[in-house]
């Protein structure tokens, strides 16, 4: 789509909180323009299109996958949606930006990145901590060499209790969602500094996973998934990282990322470089600019189908990060140790 005289049109399948980051970003984006909405709830996308005068209004994905003039799609849906729907519409010939997490499994992510190569599409998951201003100053600070090499990463998303169920319960049912606090909140903790690390490729995991709150939700309520998941990941280059994540634990909640390489290390929260002088430690505060991290992730999905290029977080690295998780699960069933090469040669 380079040279683009027109905006990059574009739909939202999943009306929920995080489709309408994603609308406001496009809106916000004088490249891109919202043309189409799609949600099961027909008053809802009847309320949101009045609200932000878009044209088209479906309740039915494949309806609206249809409509020809619609460029690219936003996947905001239940976790059980995301490979369905993006593979409908990458094979309608649409840009997809699919929410967290990329699928249930490595599995479903390598049938969503195979299609959107078979169709010569983008696909790029909507991984917003990476889009946050601390995050993307950090990010310069490592590519620039600061930090030297990266050999320890740790990351956690805590929660003392926060146990989302979604529309029908499906957060808490593993069937839907592909497990619980791991791949929900996880996901967003492992990413970001896995991103930061440059992405080493993972070899050996080790997790233990427990749901010990199932008394927070209702009775009738089907709750079968991980309410807290700690894990080791190592990787080829020799890197280790350490994650816990938790959406319910009596301890107070905590939300961090640190990374800490051969010449200095660094802290999101509080955002601090660490380093060196004469022997000793020397703390340096860091300063980003306050960005919007969703307006961020939607403009740079945008220039990526206007100027051709690959996402930063893309489809491969949407299969490796599944891959990660699905280790993580297995490790915590099995009690042992998971290799990666195990799991992809499973076909996941
Ligand atoms: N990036 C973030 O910070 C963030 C925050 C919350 C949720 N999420 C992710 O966003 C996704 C959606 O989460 P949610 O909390 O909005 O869930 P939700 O249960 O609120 O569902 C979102 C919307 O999807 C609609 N929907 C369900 N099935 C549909 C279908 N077949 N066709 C059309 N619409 C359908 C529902 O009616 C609802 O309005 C999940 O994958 C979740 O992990 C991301």
């Amino acid at each position: 789509m380079a040279n683009q005289t027109t905006k990059v049109r574009a739909a939202i399948v999943g009306l929920g909180w995080p489709g309408m980051q994603h609308l406001k970003g496009y809106t916000v984006d004088p490249r891109s323009e919202v043309i189409a909405v799609c949600d099961l709830d027909k008053t809802r996308v009847q309320e949101v299109a009045a609200e932000y005068k878009i044209p088209n209004t479906y309740t039915n994905h494949l309806e609206m996958l249809k409509n020809q003039d619609i460029d690219a799609v936003s996947v905001c849906l239940p976790n059980f949606l995301h490979a369905p729907i993006s593979i409908d519409a990458l094979n309608a010939g649409k840009h997809v930006l699919c929410e967290k997490p990329p699928a249930r499994s490595a599995q479903e992510a390598k049938a969503m990145a195979d299609t959107a190569a078979q169709n010569r599409k983008t696909l790029m998951y909507a991984l917003v901590q990476r889009f946050d201003g601390n995050t993307q100053q950090l990010k310069q600070l490592v590519r620039e060499g600061e930090l030297g090499d990266i050999y320890f990463g740790k990351a956690g998303y805590v929660r003392r209790r926060g146990i989302p169920i979604g529309r029908e319960g499906w957060f808490v049912d593993k069937e839907r969602a592909g497990g619980g606090a791991l791949i929900d909140i996880g996901v967003h903790a492992l990413d970001c500094v896995w991103w930061l690390m440059n992405s080493p490729r993972p070899v050996e995991v080790m997790g233990t996973s427990y749901s010990h709150f199932k008394h927070l939700v209702p009775d009738n309520v089907k709750y079968d998934v991980d309410d807290a998941t700690f894990a080791q990941i190592l990787f080829e280059n020799g890197a280790t990282i350490i994650l816990e994540t938790t959406w319910a634990l009596n301890l107070p909640g905590d939300n961090y990322i640190k990374v800490a390489g051969t010449k200095a290390g660094a802290t999101l929260s509080p955002f601090t470089l660490y380093t060196e002088e004469n022997g000793k430690g020397l703390d340096k505060p860091l300063s980003a600019p306050s960005i919007n991290g969703f307006d961020e992730e939607v403009k740079h999905f945008v220039e990526c189908i206007v100027d051709d290029k690959e996402p930063i977080s893309s489809a491969e690295q949407g299969i490796m990060l599944m891959q990660m998780l699905d280790g993580i699960y297995e490790s915590a069933e099995k009690g042992q140790s998971v290799s990666i090469a195990d799991i992809s040669a499973k076909g996941k």
